[in-house]
């Protein structure tokens, strides 16, 4: 039996801000139970909805030197179908309505976060073999593994992974802050080792020291590489190319299943999809006060609303896109303030046809991703992207631009060749994508049986964790 433990920042179901959640929440799961015992430790953030931290039970705590003071670290613990979480409970770090603040309290959380994480290991009865680290937030770790840690035996033999999901986000303060938080020695703050450009970088520390680096797709682990894509971090992912893999998600085939999903209005399968889909498209028109007209071409949209997810393309192409009656935009997400006043705009400008919901909503985002005949996903970058997953598994055509994860995972329409799971453009050009839109569409007035075709393989493809999770236990074998 092999152990692993996963040591992340967030975790569905407890907490959730985007994708690196249901990967660290879901992945787990679906590892081979025979071979590998695999636990997650997250923190306890107070905005953990009360009815879970009411389940958590408390196992041990201590207090830890950290930041020139003795702190609290509470460890609790629960069984969530079938896999064990761990929680570290600090309530002056972990308080607030949202698990990030602002970065520097940020770098001093996740500091605090990582050692602790460390620091708890000999109080579980669980002795990793390999901690698998997941983005910025858990950088420090394989510094502090072979730092700090390394005194200890048990420390000694625990290998580490450091998984990418964003690279555009590295915890970068000042040397001199960092330094004092983390107790770190000066030997580290070195440009082939924690610094970068003079800065601090949690997330550069976890890719020196780990033993193996993984992204969340294959071409990702290509582009990151390039000056473009490497966000000032392309000479060290060059140097570490032997040590990094790509990887793709997967997502929870149980949880997002059109069969069986309560959420949704209508359940429906690859069978009966043709019959049963837009009766949840009806339903959606009449809770967003849409036009209610089953033939009308939906498009969905569910991210966050941040420049990655090449909403000025949308923006620019907006007027030109809604002008005809002929098309419904259905968007839900937060963000910066600029993406989700544009949606408001447009939803009061063209009122029956766009609907902007700018909050965070679990039941809307499962009907979105039924009803919709389109999901548009055209991002400047993408490390995978799971929402195009789930429009995939629900059948819902996705359009996409061709980079990263999203290439990896939509195949182009070939109308020539019958072949294709959604559509995509390669530009980061609001015409190539308005185009492309166009072209969708096109298809789904004028060729129904073609479409629904496309609708069929897309939900033939199978992004289940099944491959990946695979390819992780080969990647810790070789560890
Ligand atoms: P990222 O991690 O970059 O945000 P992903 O596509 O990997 O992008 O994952 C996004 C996840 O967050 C998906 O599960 C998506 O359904 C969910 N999501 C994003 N915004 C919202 C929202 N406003 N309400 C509900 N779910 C959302
Ligand atoms: C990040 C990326 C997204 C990826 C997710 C999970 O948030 O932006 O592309 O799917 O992590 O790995």
């Amino acid at each position: 039996m092999k152990n692993i433990l996963f040591i992340a920042s967030e975790a569905v179901p407890f907490i959730k801000t985007g994708g690196l959640a249901d990967v660290v929440g879901s992945l787990p799961k679906y590892f081979d139970k025979e071979k590998y015992d695999v636990r997650v430790i997250i923190p306890k953030y107070l905005c953990i909805p009360e009815h879970f931290r009411n389940q958590m039970q408390y196992k041990t705590h201590f207090y830890m030197d950290f930041n020139w003071k003795s702190q609290y670290v509470g460890l609790l613990e629960m069984e969530y179908e079938g896999v064990k979480f761990y929680f570290i409970d600090n309530e002056y770090y972990f308080q607030g309505f949202k698990p990030y603040g602002n970065i520097y309290e940020d770098i001093e959380k996740f500091a605090f976060f990582s050692k602790a994480a460390l620091c708890v290991i000999p109080l579980l009865d669980f002795v990793p073999d390999i901690i698998h680290c997941h983005d910025w937030q858990t950088g420090l770790i394989p510094v502090y593994l072979k730092e700090r840690f390394n005194g200890g035996e048990m420390y000694r033999r625990i290998k580490s992974v450091m998984t990418i999901h964003n690279l555009k986000f590295q915890g970068v303060w000042d040397v001199k802050s960092v330094k004092n938080i983390t107790g770190l020695s000066s030997y580290f703050f070195a440009p082939d080792k924690l610094e970068a450009y003079g800065d601090a970088n949690y997330l550069k520390g976890g890719i020196v020291y780990a033993d193996a680096v993984t992204t969340v797709s294959k071409s990702y682990a290509e582009e990151i590489k390039t000056p473009f894509y490497g966000e000032g971090l392309d000479g060290l992912m060059r140097a570490r190319s032997n040590c990094l893999r790509g990887i793709v998600n997967g997502i929870d085939y149980n949880e997002y299943n059109p069969e069986t999903d309560k959420r949704i209005v209508r359940n429906y399968n690859q069978v009966t999809f043709r019959k049963e889909k837009y009766k949840n498209k009806i339903a959606l028109q009449e809770q967003l006060g849409l036009e209610v007209n089953k033939d009308k071409f939906m498009i969905g949209i569910v991210s966050r609303l941040t420049d990655q997810k090449g909403l000025d393309l949308i923006q620019y192409v907006m007027d030109e896109m809604c002008s005809q009656d002929d098309i419904q935009l259905v968007v839900l997400g937060t963000g910066e303030e600029r993406y989700e006043n544009m949606f408001r705009h447009f939803d009061w400008k063209y009122n029956s046809r766009v609907s902007a919901n700018i909050y965070y909503s679990e039941d809307l985002s499962h009907r979105i991703y039924a009803s919709c005949d389109a999901f548009l996903m055209p991002s400047l970058f993408e490390p995978c992207g799971l929402s195009q997953l789930m429009s995939l598994r629900y059948g819902t055509v996705p359009i996409v631009r061709e980079t990263g994860g999203l290439k990896d995972t939509v195949q182009p329409y070939n109308e020539y060749e019958g072949t294709g799971t959604g559509f995509s453009f390669a530009n980061y050009n609001a015409h190539e994508m308005l185009n492309t839109i166009r072209y969708a569409k096109s298809v789904y007035y004028n060729r129904k049986r073609e479409w629904n075709k496309i609708v069929d393989r897309a939900m033939q493809a199978d992004f289940s964790w099944n491959n990946s999770a695979r390819q992780y236990e080969s990647l810790y074998d070789n560890l």
